[in-house]
């Protein structure tokens, strides 16, 4: 199996003589719906405007009916959508309003679906040679075994062109699903939750091969999953869906210490929160009030006003025990209801003196404080996000 070691794991926004390089994949206002058969619109897809780069890994991630699937299939024109553009390679595949619309294999995409959907009775040289001999060209026989085994060597897989798909692991039959897809020169990969149906410590192993595999050989990449780890690890960005809409789109992790909204913040990782009232704002910083006094902390939003009912936010980890009572503010104590050992890192519950609030604080190794001790935390004011109470929360 090939060792793929060169790691590319900046985006190449720009090429060569540092002009902006050209989006591989366009998304301009797309509009999708669908009527349900009780005769309801769904709006799968809300007006979505998205560009990816070349050789970048983007993530769509959300919770179960948030239009994932909707708006890759969109891409790959499996669905037609009501409003908006599609551009892939500078090319206009889809625009309602100009009345174009290219069927998929005029796309020059692949796309990968869950388990790979390798053909079981075909080997593999012939699944990674079905694309070149399916769209009703007539290519030569050299031709297609040159690129078939050119892919092959590409994903590590070379010496398995005679075998079955039954017959291989997980790990090689991705590669193989790989090959297929980027066999006819595209790169440009749209991927289905590949991964879903594959047990959890497998699921591990095939993400970093993938991973590995794509920072290689640099084909854009459009994932969808519900897997926030699966997302934080693959993606240079990740666009966080709810409702047909992009709520945030970002690298990993800046969406992880910088949600916008509570949406957000409680889909990617856990997050403490605690009701408030704006007392004053200066800048993007946010003077609060909480049941147990006063805070400081950043406006998540740019149009808060003093008297808006909000919500402070923080990580668990964020949530400083030692030293605590010496900070400057943010200084909150409370009793400890439950401790949980994990290992590596400790849970600790603890209810907000005075209020009948609980946080979780995350800490390294066993906590020196016990079940029903007082404690003293304190949240760093970078680290306490102000946002809007009414945003709702993701399942
Ligand atoms: N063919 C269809 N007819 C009617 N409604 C549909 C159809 N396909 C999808 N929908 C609706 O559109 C919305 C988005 O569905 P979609 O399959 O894109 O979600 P998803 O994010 O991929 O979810 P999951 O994680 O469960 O796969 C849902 O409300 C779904 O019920
Ligand atoms: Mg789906």
């Amino acid at each position: 199996m090939t060792q793929m070691t060169k790691h590319n794991s900046d985006v190449p926004a720009t090429d060569t003589v540092g002009e902006q390089a050209q989006p591989v994949v366009q998304l301009r206002n797309v509009v999708k719906r669908f009527r349900r058969a009780d005769g309801s619109v769904a709006n799968a897809i809300d007006g979505v405007s998205i560009d990816v780069m070349p050789g970048e890994f983007l993530v769509l991630l959300g919770p179960s009916g948030c239009g994932k699937t909707t708006l890759l299939r969109t891409i790959a024109g499996l669905e037609l959508a009501d409003e908006g553009e599609i551009d892939v390679h500078g090319t206009t595949v889809l625009s309602v309003p100009r009345k174009i619309e290219l069927p998929p294999e005029k796309r020059h995409l692949s796309m990968i679906f869950q388990s790979y959907a390798l053909w079981p009775h075909l080997t593999v040289f012939d699944n990674v040679a079905y694309p070149l001999r399916s769209r009703g060209r007539r290519l030569p026989k050299s031709e297609i075994a040159a690129k078939v085994n050119r892919v092959l060597d590409l994903v590590g897989v070379e010496n398995l062109g005679g075998q079955y798909p039954g017959q291989m692991s997980g790990g090689q039959q991705q590669r193989v699903a790989l090959a297929r897809a980027l066999v006819d020169g595209g790169n440009l990969v749209l991927f289905d939750e590949p991964l879903s149906n594959v047990d959890a410590k497998v699921r591990e192993t095939l993400r970093r091969e993938l991973l590995e595999m794509q920072r290689t050989l640099g084909f854009a990449a459009v994932y969808v999953t519900h897997d926030q780890n699966e997302a934080m690890e693959l993606a240079h960005r990740v666009a966080v869906m709810g409702g047909g809409k992009v709520r945030q789109l970002g690298p990993p992790a800046d969406i992880y210490s910088h949600p916008v909204d509570r949406y957000v913040a409680n889909f990617i990782g856990t997050t403490n929160e605690i009701p408030a009232t704006v007392r004053a704002i200066d800048g993007n910083r946010v003077e609060i009030d909480t049941p147990a006094g006063q805070a400081l902390g950043v406006a998540a939003d740019t149009h808060l006003t003093p008297g808006d009912a909000v919500i402070a936010c923080f990580r668990p980890e964020y949530g400083q025990v030692q030293n605590a009572e010496k900070a400057a503010n943010n200084v909150w104590s409370g009793i400890v209801e439950r401790v949980l050992f994990l290992g590596q890192t400790s849970e600790t519950i603890m209810r907000l003196g005075g209020t009948d609030q609980y946080l979780r604080l995350t800490s390294l190794g066993e906590p020196e404080h016990g079940e029903g001790d007082e404690i003293t935390i304190t949240i760093p004011e970078h680290r306490l996000r102000i946002m809007r109470a009414e945003g709702e929360k993701a399942q």
